[in-house]
């Protein structure tokens, strides 16, 4: 048996859930068992408290991710294929990379990063395209220690300033530029904007990809294959040996206020869980192929294209490109042509090709698939039905998994084909993840905490938080923990708190409704409203700017801005001035958070103490005008009038 943790009934995940409840040191430590260590964990399984907070899983063991991914399959596995790759342009070659290739790839990158002076502990920012090279980068710095930042290829050179600085990195790694569809994003050229702000970087490794001119600033900017060259003559690297508790990468994310903040997770907790969940929530098997369609630059690229496949030993599909290049067949020819079987990606996507009718599925085969997942945002039933229907035929099981960035890997989901679906429903939490819903007043709703395994008599409403930590959960935000232990762990005492509200039906399950603070999920990615009213606000023209989500039929949620000009502005030429706002959100941020509307107005409700009313504007955005509430308390209700017929 490839995966001796692999459950295959409905009553073996009982069981697992009550034991990783009952005593979740020996569940997890049984687990950790099956993953190959450089000392292997003992006693000291966890230590924790989420007061301060800290957490501490396999403490004395030590490990290298990397060995895991890669070293640990090339005796029996070495020929198997680790990954494809399916390159933007589909007239192209797709590559396929084995284990043993791998093997060698990584392990010269991973040379090349420490002939550059890149030691373990040091910050390296990547900044690439979805090519081969970044899941090698990745993985060459995990395995000397490195603790690696990705950032999206769609973020901006502020956003890419903010993160450098937040991480201290003193390398880059980028590429000329990235092909996504028929754009092509010119990364070196945003990553030299970025580096002019700074003058710790000292070394800026460079892939050519697509062969665009750029300029190479000597002494600081080296070519990828000139490097490779240098180091082939090297002796193969062997991995770094890491601490259970070590950091393994920092990846940005949003929240309710500030700048994006680094989550970190660490080496050993972060494979054992993600692995775990991958290879249960997707019933993984060996020899199928595994298609996530997440980009590297987020947590679910992270964990799902990268560390638990291939820790698992799986063959992961990566694609360069966008689900509707060179059309809205792409995914289904990708399905064909690789023979996938196992399909995990966005309701956006799904609500974006379902809008395309049902012409572009016609005489594609995809008989391969067996098994479906969505991440990111709440399903909706439609979009559920027609990818059940349409792509599923059916036939194959749909996972919809809840997670997030913090939590490193899926904490409630179904387990493909063991554990029963509902539509729009995340259903049942993973093992060792034992949720509880809060009320208003910060108190336990009674009979919504899954580890007392009573099932409440009617479905119950509130703010879902776990109570008790696994392997994966976050440990800090980077150089401020402090940050961590307030976004997290101090809206409800001994709690983590997701920033989700949810519903827990009378058989348990759990349907996740979306944000309840001020971040935003568009497109499946996630934005903090403060990010974008502040890169609003930064322009001269705006004297106050007030940002809110909508519901939108296909991002799922919509950007919508109410935004106060300067008095001195005459005349204004509104169009010249949206363009002007856009371009300061790309500028700051990146083209993933422009608002979708865009609403001029002489004022912004606001309480007496001056706070703005948001509540109001996300009414008023989400059409709902006669549901405003009690509008008693509003300072300046003359502005309501004005806002609602001015409404986009
Ligand atoms: C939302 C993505 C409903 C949720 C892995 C969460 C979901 C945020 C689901 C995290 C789901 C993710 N159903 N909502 N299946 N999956 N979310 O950090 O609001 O990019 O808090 O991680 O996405 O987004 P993040």
């Amino acid at each position: 048996m490839p995966y001796p943790y692999q459950i295959h009934s409905l009553e073996q995940y009982h069981e697992a859930y009550r034991k990783s409840v009952e005593n979740p040191q020996a569940f997890w430590l049984d687990i950790a068992s099956h993953f190959q260590w450089k000392k292997a964990p003992d006693s000291e399984v966890l230590q924790w408290n989420f007061k301060e907070p800290k957490v501490e899983w396999f403490k004395n063991a030590q490990l290298n991710i990397t060995e895991n991914c890669i070293d640990r399959h090339l005796e029996k596995n070495g020929d198997k294929v680790a990954f494809i790759w399916e390159p933007n342009n589909p007239n192209e070659e797709s590559i396929q990379i084995t284990y043993r290739e791998l093997h060698q790839r990584v392990s010269l990158m991973a040379n090349v990063l420490k002939n550059n002076d890149v030691k373990k502990g040091d910050r390296v920012i990547i900044y690439m395209g979805m090519v081969p090279e970044l899941l090698i980068a990745v993985l060459a710095c995990a395995r000397i220690g490195a603790i690696h930042s990705v950032i999206f290829g769609g973020f901006s050179a502020k956003s890419i300033v903010d993160r450098i600085n937040d991480t201290q990195a003193s390398i880059v790694i980028t590429q000329d530029a990235a092909y996504r569809g028929n754009k092509e994003t010119p990364l070196k050229k945003i990553m030299d904007e970025a580096l002019m702000a700074i003058d710790f970087i000292k070394k800026s490794i460079v892939l050519k990809h697509t062969g665009s001119p750029i300029n190479m600033q000597i002494g600081r900017d080296v070519w990828w294959h000139d490097e490779i060259e240098k180091v082939k003559s090297f002796p193969a690297c062997e991995v770094e040996t890491m601490n259970a508790e070590d950091p393994l990468f920092i990846l940005y994310t949003s929240g309710s206020t500030g700048k994006p903040k680094g989550v970190v997770h660490t080496c050993a907790g972060y494979m054992v869980f993600s692995t775990y969940s991958f290879v249960n929530v997707f019933q993984y098997q060996p020899n199928e192929i595994f298609f996530c369609t997440a980009d590297i630059g987020w947590i679910t690229g992270h964990t799902y294209t990268i560390y638990a496949p291939l820790c698992a030993g799986a063959t992961v599909l990566m694609f360069e490109g966008t689900p509707t290049y060179p059309n809205a067949g792409r995914f289904w020819d990708i399905v064909e042509k690789h023979r996938v079987n196992i399909l995990y990606t966005a309701p956006t996507a799904i609500r974006s090709l379902m809008s395309y009718g049902d012409e572009f599925l016609k005489g594609k085969d995809l008989s391969s698939l067996t098994k479906l997942g969505s991440v990111g945002e709440p399903i909706n039933e439609d979009a559920w039905i027609w990818f059940h229907e349409k792509i599923g035929r059916k036939k194959c099981s749909i996972v919809d998994t809840w997670w997030q960035t913090e939590t490193g890997a899926c904490m409630i989901s179904n387990l493909a084909g063991v554990t029963p679906e509902k539509p729009s429903y995340a259903t049942l939490p993973l093992p060792g993840i034992q949720p509880v819903l809060m009320d208003e007043d910060g108190k336990i709703i009674e009979g919504s905490d899954a580890a007392s395994f009573t099932l409440p008599k009617e479905t119950i409403k509130g703010n879902l938080c776990i109570q008790f930590p696994w392997p994966s959960i976050i440990r800090t935000t980077y150089r401020d923990h402090e940050r961590c232990r307030l976004t997290y762990f101090s809206t409800y005492k001994d709690l983590y708190f997701t920033g989700d509200g949810c519903f827990r039906d009378t058989e348990g399950n759990y349907r996740i409704t979306g944000r309840v603070d001020d971040v935003l999920n568009v497109s499946g990615h996630r934005i903090g409203t403060a990010e974008v009213e502040n890169a609003i606000d930064s322009s001269d023209i705006v004297i106050e700017s007030a940002v809110v989500g909508y519901p939108h039929d296909i991002k799922g949620q919509g950007i919508y801005a109410f935004i106060i000009l300067a008095s001195h502005i005459q005349n204004p030429d509104l169009n010249a001035i949206e363009h002007h706002i856009l371009n300061r959100v790309t500028e700051n941020i990146g083209a993933i958070a422009k608002p979708d509307k865009i609403q001029f107005v002489s004022g912004l409700p606001k309480t007496r103490s001056g706070k703005i009313m948001r509540r109001i504007l996300r009414k008023i955005a989400e059409g709902e005008v006669h549901q405003i509430g009690d509008t008693h308390s509003i300072l300046n209700p003359e502005v309501l009038d004005e806002i609602m017929k001015g409404m986009k």
